[in-house]
């Protein structure tokens, strides 16, 4: 499939200049003229990679750019920054932009920016990777059921990859150029989560001040994960049959009902027949999601999976994080192959990506998976593994440039954790 860049810019000419280099290596632009513009986009055009100027109207480029990190996490962005605008270079790194470039700059510079960036953080992403015969057989059976639009129900445990397999049946289906989008079911309140999926009508109720669209409206002729489904309540449960017998949505305030042709696929990690006994899910609604269910097994039965997931990760944030990390000592495979991974691949992804910042040599040793226990078992710790501890910390905020939220989702411990424990070390850390 063809990536496409998105190009936020207002100058015309910059636009069209920044649109022919996309062009001539083969991504597909897409073109915004503002940030507003560029958000919506972002939500429905699959895009791999932001190309964005810093001063624009209706939203600044800084702003913006932490909205698409916020909302859209891992996506890379390249900033094209003007003289008077270097300051703000150093505040743009901070939010976790990829890259920046100074105008003017030659368009072989552009280019060479805009294929490391590609090479770095598009190579491979959502494969799903496996060497275990039970997800090998899954992956057909889900390659099978992406040519139909048959409704999909993915189950597991936390972490097992529901969403990455959602994505690769979107994308192995004749929707893949149109829009996937995903709703967290258990993230948005419950109130939120109709008009959020249905949309409103202006004036439908008090604030409903411009008329909003809804997510199923949005993934139109594309995909919609409902994720965590379990946690609907019974209300919507009923909206959503409908909606799924009809294959039209009633946006709130609404006169009539809206043709929507979306292929809807559903995950829980709630036993869903529990639910229905103890009377929180419904029954007819349930027969309508499970018509083909696919269930994901836990990292701990795929022991297989270990070596090759650890690979992979490794080079991954190898490379992202900059770092020269090309294998595992024993000791570490020993201690991956050995663990239980509640939070299966999630947790181990997790692991692996403190580690590959933590190790000081080319080989990762188990030492560099010991973070959890150091920092988790701070109040009864010696010393020696207090200074560690806080050495820890101050690497990893050296690697963030003092962002302390970054540093905490690393350690995979919170910000406030982090706060806490600077200040009972009472060092003065400069911190962001
Ligand atoms: N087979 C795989 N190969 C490579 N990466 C994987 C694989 N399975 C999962 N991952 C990665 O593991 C992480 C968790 O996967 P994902 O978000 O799909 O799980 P989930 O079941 O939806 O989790 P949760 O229940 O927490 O929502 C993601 O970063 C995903 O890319
Ligand atoms: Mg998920």
């Amino acid at each position: 499939m063809i990536k496409s860049i998105l190009v936020v810019d207002d100058d015309d000419q910059m636009r069209a200049a920044l649109k022919e280099a996309v062009e001539r290596m083969d991504y597909r632009v897409v073109m915004a003229e503002d940030p507003v513009d560029a958000l919506k986009k972002i939500e429905t055009e699959n895009i791999s990679m932001i190309i964005t100027d810093m001063k624009m109207p209706r939203m600044d480029g800084l702003a913006f750019i932490r909205v698409a990190r916020k909302k859209f996490g891992s996506l890379p962005i390249l900033v094209i920054t003007g003289h008077g605008t270097v300051e703000n270079a150093v505040e743009v790194m901070k939010e976790g932009v990829c890259e920046y470039l100074m105008k003017p700059f030659s368009f072989d510079s552009l280019t060479e920016t805009i294929a490391s960036i590609m090479a770095r953080t598009c190579h491979k992403k959502n494969e799903v990777i496996t060497d275990n015969d039970y997800i090998r057989n899954l992956l057909q059976l889900a390659g099978n059921v992406a040519l139909s639009d048959m409704t999909v129900l993915i189950l597991g445990e936390s972490g097992t990859g529901k969403e990455l397999l959602a994505r690769f049946i979107h994308k192995s289906s004749r929707r893949s150029s149109k829009p996937f989008i995903a709703v967290n079911c258990a993230a948005i309140p419950d109130n939120l989560l109709e008009s959020e999926l249905f949309g409103f009508e202006k004036g439908s109720f008090t604030g409903a001040a411009e008329r909003k669209t809804g997510k199923f409206e949005l993934a139109n002729e594309g995909t919609i994960l409902l994720d965590e489904i379990g946690e609907m309540s019974a209300t919507l449960q009923a909206k959503l049959l409908r909606v799924l017998q009809e294959r039209e949505v009633d946006r709130i305030g609404g006169k009539e009902p809206i043709p929507v042709d979306v292929r809807v696929i559903a995950t829980t990690n709630r036993d869903l027949q529990t639910e229905i006994e103890d009377g929180r899910f419904r029954e007819d609604l349930y027969f309508r999601l499970s018509v083909f269910p696919l269930k994901l097994i836990p990292l701990r039965e795929r022991p297989e999976d270990i070596k090759l997931l650890a690979e992979h990760f490794m080079k991954k944030f190898s490379v992202e994080l900059n770092k020269n990390v090309s294998g595992f000592s024993e000791d570490a495979v020993e201690f991956l192959e050995t663990r239980n991974w509640k939070g299966n691949i999630r947790e181990f992804e997790n692991a692996i990506q403190r580690a590959v910042l933590l190790s000081r040599t080319d080989l990762i040793g188990k030492d560099d998976f010991m973070i959890d226990s150091r920092v988790s078992e701070s109040s009864t710790i010696s010393g020696s593994l207090k200074d560690m501890e806080m050495d820890l910390i101050k690497k990893t905020l050296e690697d963030t440039n003092g962002n302390k939220t970054k540093a905490a989702k690393l350690l995979g411990v919170s910000v406030r954790t982090i706060r806490n424990k600077l200040n009972d070390y009472g060092k003065n850390v400069p911190v962001a």
